[in-house]
């Protein structure tokens, strides 16, 4: 029997791979044979994510990385190439969130969201691709959202920051096609995370439950997606069976951009 999905020998990196998406992709890839090395700026969640992984019969390690700060990126990436001698796929995940429209959005905020969510992709895919490049292979895969595709009301600078975010997938997906390196991006609609979690404590406290059904009624299913199927989306775009898909944006929403 074919195993499909298969990622044994491969190396995965995975970047916020302590909570959330990010170490639901972790998780999968980790059971679908990949070595995972789980990349966190909160070590003790990396650390957390790969006890997991190991626990279940797979197998990680932990690094402690903050995705926006060059010297970091180059040290970590460094590390992995010395111990592992590839990287097969890099996913790029870490990622803040901020509240508010423009007028609402201060140039601290902006610098913040821009360091984190596009920065980091930069920082990474660049530390990457040299590695990949020598192996002729490679996959990277971006976590966007709906809000680089479609207006999310009060996002102004996380839009900003996932339009980025598609734009610089299709950028290295064209770049290196020849080289057998593939770039892609999934953007989700509303994910329970501890990402969602913190917003509404932060933003809505006394009327938690009032905005959990108002987030998960914004999908038409009436809920919001979970973790794991971004992370299944995400297996099928780093794996062989994707070999022809370079390059796009992949909306896993409920049906918001069905409406
Ligand atoms: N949850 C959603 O509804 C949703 C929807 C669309 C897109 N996304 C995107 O998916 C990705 C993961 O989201 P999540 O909901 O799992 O978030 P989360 O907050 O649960 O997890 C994010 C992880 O990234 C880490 N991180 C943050 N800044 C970092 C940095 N500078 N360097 C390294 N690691 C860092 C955090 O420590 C955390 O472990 C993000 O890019 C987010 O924008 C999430």
């Amino acid at each position: 029997m074919q195993i499909l999905f298969n990622l044994s020998g491969k190396v995965a990196v995975v970047t916020g791979s302590g909570s959330g998406i990010g170490r639901a992709i972790s998780t999968v890839f980790a059971r679908q044979g990949a070595h995972v090395v789980a990349l966190d700026v909160d070590e003790g969640s990396a650390v957390e994510t790969v006890e997991a992984i190991r626990a279940d019969g797979g197998r990680a390690d932990a690094l402690a990385c903050d995705v926006s700060d060059a010297a970091q990126v180059r040290t970590a990436f460094e590390a992995i190439d010395v111990a592992r001698h590839r990287l097969d796929i890099l996913v790029n995940n870490a990622g803040i969130a901020h509240v508010g429209n423009i007028a609402e959005t201060s140039e601290e905020d902006f610098d913040r969201l821009y360091r984190v969510n596009v920065k980091g992709v930069f920082l990474c895919s660049q530390a990457a691709l040299p590695v990949m490049r020598r192996a002729g292979s490679g996959v990277i895969l971006n976590l966007a959202s709906i809000a680089a595709l479609v207006g999310v009301a009060d996002r102004f600078a996380y839009s900003m920051s996932k339009g980025a975010v598609q734009a610089m997938t299709k950028s290295i997906a064209v770049d290196y096609v020849k080289q057998n390196i593939r770039c892609n991006c999934i953007c989700p609609a509303r994910v329970h995370t501890p990402f969602v979690d913190q917003f509404v404590a932060r933003h809505h406290a006394g009327h938690e439950k009032e905005m959990m059904r108002q987030l998960s009624e914004y999908q038409p299913m009436g809920r919001m997606g979970t973790a794991e199927e971004v992370a299944h989306l995400a297996l099928y775009l780093c794996s062989d069976e994707a070999a022809f898909v370079t390059g796009q944006a992949y909306p896993i929403d409920g049906g918001v951009l069905n409406q």
